[in-house]
């Protein structure tokens, strides 16, 4: 059982989904939390992730670190989305099973699902077809990462869990506009759109696909809960369960951000993939759902950018 003493290691802590969960679980109370930036523990380097695993010996781990990235970096670095995410999670994963981690939780993502699979997505669709081509390194490494978790509650039993989030968003985003994700992407745009008292704003596509977005404070909020509780399966979904085409998703950023002008859909761009939607039943019906909706999401965020414009996040590839 993990409690408010636990010691319990976020790797990833600096990342926007390891820094929600730092916050959330300080803000309930827990005390003895456990992080290293990569530059203090490199998590692809196994002796020092089994030193310190026995030095430290942390009762729960999160694996919220990840080399992360969208399609241009996937195309360009496809080894290292490979390898380093699989050198990063086996890392951790075998020296939890080696020093005794009570509660281990990885974290993945929706690409780890079938290119063609059926909408909503559900956890049995996993392996049952072929990949989406762009990101299938990355997804590769998830899916072991999953693997390994379910074979060793398998095998040993261990409370080991996987959880897949849907696209999330908040604060310590990335905000650069050519490796960033479509929300923060768009936020920055209407935003210099605004101060710059430019009319139109371009977006990529026909804004007719389906997406679906959730708060990453929510995510953390779902990370605690399957720290607190037993789940009885390996895998699990989080997301809103609830999606809206891009379009939508624009006209509500332009209002948030108050820009006036005209959207222009580049249709040359490509669109992606139609619709892409998680089916969060099986956490639903464990009593977890997410609290925040989109536009109250939208507007912490961009609140949040404004506060911080002078040191967003720009990753470049
Ligand atoms: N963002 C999303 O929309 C989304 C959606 C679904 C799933 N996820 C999953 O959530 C997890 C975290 O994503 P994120 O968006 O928070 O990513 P992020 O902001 O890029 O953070 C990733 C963190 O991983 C750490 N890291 C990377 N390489 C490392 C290494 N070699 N050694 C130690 N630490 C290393 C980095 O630490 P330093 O800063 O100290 O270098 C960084 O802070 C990933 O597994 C991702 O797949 C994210």
């Amino acid at each position: 059982m993990i409690h408010k003493e636990s010691k319990i290691y976020v790797a990833g802590h600096n990342g926007m989904v390891g820094s929600a969960i730092v916050r959330e679980l300080k803000n309930r109370g827990y005390s003895n939390l456990l992080v290293r930036s990569s530059s203090e523990l490199d998590l692809r380097n196994q002796n020092s992730v089994y030193e310190f695993f026995k030095s430290e010996k942390p009762n729960a781990v999160v694996d919220a670190a990840a080399r992360v990235g969208g399609i241009l970096a996937n195309r360009d670095f496809p080894y290292q989305f490979l390898m380093e995410n699989m050198q990063i999670q086996n890392n951790l994963i075998d020296a939890s099973l080696k020093f005794e981690v009570h509660k281990f939780i990885f974290l993945g993502s929706s690409c780890i699902y079938p290119k063609h699979a059926p909408q909503p997505l559900k956890e049995e669709y996993l392996l049952t077809d072929s990949l989406e081509p762009t990101n299938e390194w990355y997804a590769i490494a998830k899916i072991s990462g999953v693997k390994a978790c379910e074979a060793i509650r398998k095998q040993f039993g261990k409370d080991f869990v996987s959880l897949m989030p849907t696209n999330l968003y908040g604060f310590h985003d990335n905000f650069d506009l050519e490796t960033s994700h479509v929300l923060p992407a768009m936020i920055r745009k209407f935003h210099e759109a605004k101060i710059n008292n430019h009319s139109n704003v371009t977006l990529w596509g026909s804004g007719t696909p389906m997406r679906e977005f959730l708060f990453v404070d929510d995510m953390a909020r779902a990370t605690i809960y399957a720290l607190e509780n037993q789940l009885p399966e390996h895998l699990y979904n989080i997301g809103t369960g609830k999606d809206i085409t891009i379009k939508t998703l624009a006209e509500t950023i332009q209002d948030i951000v108050g820009h006036k002008g005209e959207i222009i859909w580049d249709k040359s761009k490509p669109d992606g993939t139609p619709r892409k939607l998680m089916d969060v039943s099986k956490m639903a019906d464990l009593g977890w759902t997410c609290q925040v909706e989109l536009e109250d999401g939208i507007r912490m965020t961009y609140n949040w950018f404004l506060e911080n414009i002078k040191h967003i996040k720009e990753v470049k590839i």
